[in-house]
């Protein structure tokens, strides 16, 4: 089976202008060379950006046709299938989230299988349900979500496996949890306030928050998501008992926990709720806090960022780029 590391052959990025891809693929880039990376999405680079830094493609992951065209065109040995509709936006628009997170998979591992790809399928803490203990919940148990997304990521992790199993594939994964960064925007997610109360607080010293104060989810800073990714791809198959789907996490905190923390920076900042019943649905579904021991054990997987040092390295990066309002 082979894994990245021994592999010569080049990398397509699906879904690579959202809030992962923006830092996946230069981290990609500096790793394996700016042409071993080929960026694509189904929106065109924005204007004035160029394609310098490497290879972009537009391509619509549910057709099979463009997909195996790049894929033979730029002899890609493995697919990191980022495409797919987040929680929030998925729970608004159910049937276009099961057409894109699902047949866009399917169409991804279909592609892998014929043209002999690896495949990294990044699944999320939304793959949980309510009958999910909701304190450490451990890589195997129950998984009855109640939403569209957890719906196509319960799936889509044993489609996965599926692949692996009958065709293969070398098809690994990871079980997200929210994601915070300062790259690009967050993608309509239900961990989402994570990201917009840094804007909002060096902006106005102010947030409005969509979630209760004391809702808890697991979280992690895209620095640490992006090297799990790659740590995952390039780790010896020979130890991996689950290959899929592995829980991973690096702190969990709660809005009114993350607004202090906030606070030891900008002693003025202030955080109010208007809770979003929505979402909060949604949160309330997932576990609080996971077990990540299997990630831990079978490749050596350890966060970097806590908290604290994930909060002051977004405010500083932020800072460098916005002003605060008059
Ligand atoms: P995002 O919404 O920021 O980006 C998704 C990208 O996919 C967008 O650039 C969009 O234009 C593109 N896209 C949409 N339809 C497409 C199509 N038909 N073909 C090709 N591209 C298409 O999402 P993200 O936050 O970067 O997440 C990427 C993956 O990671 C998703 O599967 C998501 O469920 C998973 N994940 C994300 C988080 C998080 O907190 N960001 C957490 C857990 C799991
Ligand atoms: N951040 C993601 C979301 O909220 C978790 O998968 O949808």
């Amino acid at each position: 089976m082979t894994s990245v590391r021994s592999m010569s052959k080049t990398i397509l990025v699906t879904g690579a202008l959202g809030q992962i891809g923006s830092e996946l693929v230069p981290a990609l880039r500096e790793r394996y060379g700016k042409d071993a990376v080929i960026a694509s999405d189904l929106r065109m680079l924005p204007m004035g950006a160029s394609a310098g830094n490497g290879p972009f493609e537009h391509l619509d992951c549910t057709r099979i046709r463009p997909l195996q065209d790049i894929l033979s065109r730029y002899q890609v040995g493995i697919i990191y299938h980022l495409a797919a509709l987040l929680s929030a936006v998925a729970e608004d628009r159910p049937q276009v989230a099961w057409h894109l997170n699902m047949d866009g998979l399917y169409q991804v591992l279909e592609a892998a299988r014929q043209n002999h790809c690896a495949v990294f399928f990044p699944s999320s803490i939304g793959a949980f349900g309510p009958t999910t203990p909701r304190d450490h919940a451990p890589q195997d148990t129950v998984q009855r979500p109640t939403t569209m997304y957890g719906v196509t990521k319960v799936a889509a992790e044993m489609l996965c496996d599926y692949y692996f199993r009958r065709f293969a594939v070398d098809a690994r994964g990871l079980r997200l949890p929210g994601l915070i960064s300062h790259v690009a925007p967050a993608g309509g997610g239900t961990t989402d306030y994570a990201v917009e109360i840094f804007y909002q607080a060096i902006r106005y010293r102010h947030y409005t928050c969509f979630l209760r104060p004391d809702t808890r989810l697991e979280m992690m800073y895209m620095p640490d998501a992006v090297r799990a990714i790659i740590e995952l791809m390039e780790a010896d198959s020979t130890r991996l008992v689950h290959r899929n789907a592995f829980n991973i996490t690096a702190m969990n905190f709660t809005p009114d926990e993350l607004a202090q923390e906030i606070r030891k920076h900008i002693p003025d900042f202030v955080i109010a709720y208007e809770v979003d019943p929505i979402r909060q649905t949604i949160a309330d579904s997932w576990p609080r806090t996971i077990d990540d021991g299997a990630a831990r054990d079978e490749w050596g997987w350890t966060p970097r960022y806590t908290l604290e040092t994930m909060t002051g390295n977004m405010l500083d990066k932020l800072r460098h780029r916005l002003r605060p309002a008059m």
